[in-house]
């Protein structure tokens, strides 16, 4: 298959030395993008800032917004036959980005944001028979969470990652997801980020 997997945070720009971003490292979907290769699929990586090296045999595209991200994304749609969307794509951005640094004695107190793009919203609206996998990083109600992303951006399949566990989520190497689609919640013990990224793998083989 053709896989196109996004990884790691997005960056949103306040001023040329600022941004807003989140905890995200791209160890998940740079593991997904690893083991893809491996198992003999075709790999496209669009990554966000991370510090972990290109996997072998995997092109990387480099982005940094949440827009940098759609883009690539949609330019990468039609390559694929399944997009993976581990990215922490931030949800807000500041309105105004100074092109300066800008100085503490004019800033004010409070930011103005606004929304980034929903890529999944927008691949929804134009895939053409992708079979499209999102996360879900919740610290609450996370199968219903999870449910509600899925039919909302029409995806296939969801992994729904429970970030508040210290073992699991952000920054480490192992995960305890819980795999949705419209009519099953296959709940997976702890395991690496590896093993989590073969099971998504053999899933979506099975297709
Ligand atoms: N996602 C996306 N575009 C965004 C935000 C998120 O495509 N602007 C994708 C993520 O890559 C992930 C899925 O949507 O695969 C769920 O991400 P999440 O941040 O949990 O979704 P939100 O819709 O932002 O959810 P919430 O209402 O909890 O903020």
């Amino acid at each position: 298959m053709r896989i196109l997997v996004t990884a790691g945070p997005t960056r949103e720009a306040l001023d040329p030395v600022r941004f807003l971003s989140n905890r995200s490292t791209g160890k998940m979907g740079y593991a997904i993008a690893a083991v893809a290769a491996e198992r003999g699929h075709e790999v496209r990586l669009i990554s966000g800032p991370v510090a972990l090296e290109a996997p072998g045999g995997v092109a990387v595209s480099p982005v940094v917004s949440a827009a940098d991200m759609l883009d690539a994304v949609l330019g990468d749609l039609g390559w694929c036959d399944a997009l993976v969307m581990s990215a922490a794509v931030a949800d807000w951005r500041p309105k105004s980005v100074a092109a300066e640094k800008l100085k503490k004695a004019e800033m004010a107190a409070t930011l103005e944001l606004e929304r980034t793009e929903d890529i999944l919203k927008a691949v929804a609206e134009v895939k053409q028979g992708q079979v499209v996998v999102g996360f879900a990083a919740e610290t609450e109600d996370l199968l219903t969470e999870a449910r509600r992303k899925l039919q909302a951006k029409q995806l296939d399949l969801i992994v729904a990652n429970d970030v508040s566990r210290p073992d699991a989520g952000f920054a480490v190497d192992t995960n305890a997801v819980t795999l949705v689609t419209a009519d099953r919640a296959d709940a997976l013990p702890l395991m690496s980020k590896r093993e989590v990224a073969k099971r998504l793998l053999q899933w979506l083989e099975s297709l």
